[in-house]
């Protein structure tokens, strides 16, 4: 339903309102602006209430040692518990939890009964292995339900899990494990990958080969494939954790309690272990899948499309649905395969209610058509989600229309793996949306758009997103450099004590919020966030490279594509597409294959300020076929000639 338009400008467009039949099911009314408005801690400590405590807390936030907060710090409670045990003891081990859908077409359903038995049969497994609260542990894992298990029966035993992507390579791997010194890695011998079995645990023995920390590798047999095997360190999950006892209690943790690190690009080459605890971690995942999902426990099936890997299979497939007792899709490939039809034959199959995905992936079903989606029975789908980078506008009216059949409510949620849960969204039932724009922080969370020089900017203004109120699931520092914490997030804005997103936005004529996209030098490819320095460096370690200079550049598809320009060392040769494409193995081999360049272009020279500094704005032109910015401050103008002709 349209209600308003205004303006000229691209953002000043038609808001839709919410129906008066969604509203009135909705879980979230206006009242809870009011109330967080009002009493923010109180809100807070009302939201944390959700969750089963071990013992209550007291205090709700303790801000003293900022920019590490403390929330609910003297209540002690079971992550794995809340997510798990309670709704096994409220009755409801029957409900299915997890509906897997395996890639070759298998599936298995995973009650909440058969949760409880095999994240105790990990946990008690885990044990026997000698670790204890505190120590870290690796999980290099596809889609599997035992993927799940891991991260809960680590949690069940305060163990901290760190979920690497099973996309990233060896190295990338090897460098996770040494910065956490994680004990134990816990994988598969494989992966299917458009009907082929793909190889995990070679790459894990490449990993750990060395390792220090490293005392096991526990292995989840998925493909039935040949793996190299360590005696003494090499462990089989069916021989190990399937025979270990259903039985194990879950003690409780302080609120405080590291729950897991997950690794985020940053501005530099070394990608940031991110910290999160538990007690208000898991209080703002459960509150935000509450409302912003209006998720109905034993009703809804819902469907969040990320991969464990990232933080939004961590907040929003695995602790935020199961401290709500969701019943959920987890599906473990790719949506081709076996062919375009795959995610609308699972929402069909499922009678899916709720589904979460990212923008690339919209565009991505534009391009093939939408006779596909217009082929199935999509009714039982009432809302959409978005997430991991700006959506354009004609991909969300697109996504209401023929996924979400013209009425479900499209909730666009901002946040980051440092924020650990939505911030900024739009509440289903509550508020009017705008194609594109995220709308308003949630109740309880405080957003400004600032400038330079902290002026906060009103309607019109664009300028920086900074948070400027602590909230619960907000990260707790960098694992092992609280130093960069500070810098990195705390300096921009240090005399306001704010939070620097990182991020662009703009309010426009009628106050709805719009995040533009990174500031900084990450990039965003299919809402994968990368560093421009991390695919530098990546390149730079190839014999062949002197230096090299790396771009996002706008991308119809994939929001953002990786473009390089690299300079060769004097004496070797240019072979062109031969060389082209092992410098493109060189940063999957070093990387991942998601941070593999669009593009490279071999230069004779880069674009540099007198302070030497790359000019990526200006390759960034170049890039994206622009006329040039503005180049007086290079030191040599002609150097551009040099570097179209190297394209
Ligand atoms: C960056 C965080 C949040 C989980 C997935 C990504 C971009 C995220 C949106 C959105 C515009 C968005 C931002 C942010 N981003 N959601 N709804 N609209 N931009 O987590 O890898 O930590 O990346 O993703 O640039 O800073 P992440």
């Amino acid at each position: 339903m349209t209600t308003s338009t205004s303006g000229t400008d691209e953002t000043a467009v038609a808001s839709y309102a919410p129906s008066a039949e969604f509203s009135a099911q909705a879980n979230a009314g206006a009242e809870l602006y009011a109330a967080a408005e009002e009493d923010r801690l109180g809100f807070w400590a009302e939201q944390a209430r959700r969750l089963h405590w071990h013992t209550p807390f007291t205090e709700v936030l303790d801000w003293s040692d900022a920019p590490v907060a403390k929330w609910f710090a003297d209540g002690e409670l079971n992550v794995a518990y809340n997510c798990v045990d309670r709704h096994v003891i409220d009755g409801h081990g029957d409900q299915v939890a997890i509906h897997w859908e395996g890639e070759p077409g298998d599936s298995r359903d995973v009650t909440y009964a058969d949760l409880l038995a095999d994240v105790s049969q990990a946990a008690n497994t885990l044990t026997e292995l000698g670790l204890v609260s505190g120590d870290r542990v690796a999980i290099y894992m596809p889609m599997i339900p035992e993927a799940i298990v891991s991260m809960l029966a680590c949690a069940r035993l305060g163990l901290t899990h760190s979920v690497v992507f099973a996309g990233f390579s060896a190295t990338a791997l090897r460098s996770r494990i040494d910065d956490a010194e994680a004990k134990l890695v816990i994988t598969t011998d494989g992966q299917w990958r458009r009907g082929k079995p793909a190889p995990i645990k070679d790459t894990v023995d490449e990993a750990v080969d060395g390792a220090a920390s490293i005392q096991n590798v526990l292995v989840v047999k998925r493909t039935d494939s040949d793996v190299a095997w360590t005696d003494g360190r090499d462990l089989w999950w069916h021989e190990t954790v399937a025979k270990a006892s259903k039985e194990h209690e879950a003690q409780p943790f302080p609120a405080e309690h590291p729950l897991f690190i997950l690794y985020t690009s940053g501005t530099t080459g070394k990608p940031k272990g991110i910290i999160h605890t538990s007690g208000g971690y898991l209080t703002q995942t459960s509150y935000t899948h509450h409302n912003v999902f209006d998720h109905k426990a034993g009703k809804d099936v819902y469907w969040c499309t990320a991969d464990i890997g990232w933080v939004t299979g961590h907040s929003y497939i695995v602790y935020g649905p199961l401290s709500n007792r969701a019943t959920q899709v987890v599906y473990e490939g790719t949506p081709n395969s076996p062919d375009e039809h795959r995610h609308w034959n699972v929402i069909e199959k499922y009678k899916v209610s709720i589904y979460y995905t990212s923008p690339t992936l919209v565009r991505t079903f534009m391009k093939w058509g939408k006779e596909i989606p217009e082929a199935h029975d999509l009714t039982s789908i009432r809302l959409l989600g978005s997430v991991g980078e700006p959506i354009n506008p004609e991909a969300w009216r697109w996504f209401r229309d023929v996924v979400g059949g013209g009425t479900a409510p499209i909730v666009d949620t901002w946040w980051q793996t440092e924020t650990g849960a939505i911030m900024i969204s739009p509440l289903p039932g509550v508020t009017a949306t705008k194609p594109g724009s995220a709308m308003a922080p949630l109740p309880g969370i405080s957003a400004k758009i600032v400038d330079d020089d902290a002026k906060p900017l009103g309607n019109g203004g664009n300028g920086y997103l900074v948070l400027d109120e602590p909230w619960p699931s907000m990260l707790r520092g960098i694992w092992g450099d609280m130093d960069r914490y500070k810098d990195t997030y705390w300096s921009r804005y240090a005399e306001e004590g704010w939070y620097f997103a990182g991020d662009g936005a703009k309010y426009d004529d009628d106050g709805a919020l719009w995040v533009l996209g990174r500031v900084d030098d990450v990039m965003n490819v299919s809402g994968h966030r990368i560093s421009t320095s991390e695919v530098e460096s990546a390149l730079v370690t190839h014999h062949s490279v002197a230096e090299a200079a790396v771009v996002g550049a706008a991308d119809d598809t994939t929001g953002q594509g990786i473009v390089a320009f690299v300079i060769l060392r004097a004496g070797e040769e240019n072979t062109g597409d031969a060389l082209i494409a092992e410098l493109k193995a060189q940063v999957s081999k070093e990387i991942s294959p998601i941070a593999r360049p669009r593009e490279i272009s071999i230069v004779p020279e880069l674009p540099k300020t007198r302070s030497g500094k790359i000019m990526r704005r200006l390759l960034r032109d170049v890039a994206e076929g622009r006329e040039l910015g503005d180049v007086s401050t290079l030191v040599d103008p002609k150097v551009f000639e040099a570097i179209k002709k190297g394209r």
